[in-house]
């Protein structure tokens, strides 16, 4: 297997592209630096001459609020981008990996959401990943798409971090809690997505830590795991309004990675005691 993970300098391409090397799987891991997505043609260059047999697209435009305004750049690097990683992985014949959001979802209700639920996302950076998703699915039959939720990872920012330095900061925070769906831990996901790779199991999944919680919860556990004496209170999206509308139910559902026998992640609360070890 030859691999080439775009947005190493991102939270889940740096931890894969760690994984991958420790499995001794021949990768390069690339940036903005080593080419810009919206370009077409650099895009098309840059992987016809590393010829990946798997290109894992990690790169996004993730800052959800900015996204409401920055419409143009948003589009261009999540569709346009993706559409241009997938158009060389199809002139190349390699395989892609991509990742999607829950906030594809409108995230209604209080049951977990299928793989195969109809998209209708609240803010524009949902509507763009949804769109990417439509890409990878055009252009390349042999591919994996990943819904992951609430990332945090050891390199790049994340609410675990800002949390951190808060609860530091401050004595009291208000934090929502009428938002609930699953943090996912980058170290563990990478265990997860590198099995995918070894396998030939395409499709849509849903992967991110086990259990649910609301924002608030997660926010309480990391202030008591850290033994910082900042209180948490519980407010609602209404009194903490943000540009971009987020759901209130991001549950997915994990039953097409049972039904493939990909084994799921460990608990939350187990992945943020490792993640402040590994923070150290
Ligand atoms: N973070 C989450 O909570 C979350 C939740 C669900 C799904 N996801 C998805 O999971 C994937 C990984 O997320 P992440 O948290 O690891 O993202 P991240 O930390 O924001 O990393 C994304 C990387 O993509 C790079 N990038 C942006 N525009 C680019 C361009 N035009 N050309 C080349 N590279 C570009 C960024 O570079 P700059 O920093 O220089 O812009 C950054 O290094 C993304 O597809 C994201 O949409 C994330």
């Amino acid at each position: 297997m030859r691999v080439l993970v775009t947005g190493y300098n991102g939270q889940l391409g740096f931890d894969l592209v760690r994984r991958l090397e420790l499995l001794g799987i021949d990768c390069k891991g690339v940036d903005i630096q080593d080419f810009d997505l919206t370009q077409e043609a650099d895009v098309m260059n840059y992987i016809r001459d590393y010829a990946p047999d798997t290109v894992v697209h990690c790169a996004a435009f993730t800052a959800v609020d900015r996204a409401e305004e920055a419409r143009e750049l948003c589009f261009a690097v999540n569709v346009t981008g993706t559409e241009n990683v997938a158009k060389a992985c199809q002139a190349i014949g390699a395989r892609l990996m991509y990742f999607s959001t829950d906030y594809v979802f409108k995230g209604e209700g209080d049951q977990a959401f299928e793989i195969d639920e109809p998209y209708d996302a609240q803010g524009y950076y949902g509507l763009t990943k949804a769109l990417g998703e439509v890409k990878v699915r055009e252009y390349v039959d042999r591919h994996f798409i990943v819904r992951i939720s609430w990332v945090f990872g050891a390199n790049g920012n994340n609410f675990v971090k800002t949390m951190l330095r808060l609860g530091q900061e401050k004595t009291e925070l208000t934090v929502v809690a009428d938002q609930i769906g699953s943090p996912t831990y980058t170290y563990d996901l990478c265990f997860l997505l590198t099995d995918m790779l070894q396998s030939e199991k395409y499709g849509t999944y849903h992967a991110s830590n086990e259990g649910i919680c609301s924002w608030a919860d997660f926010a309480t556990a990391i202030m008591q795991e850290a033994g910082l004496s900042c209180q948490v209170r519980p407010v609602t999206s209404d009194q903490y309004p943000t540009k971009a509308v987020r759901p209130k139910n991001s549950r997915l559902s994990k039953r097409s990675l049972d039904e493939a026998g990909f084994k799921r992640l460990p608990t939350w609360q187990d992945a943020l005691k490792r993640y402040l070890q590994e923070l150290g």
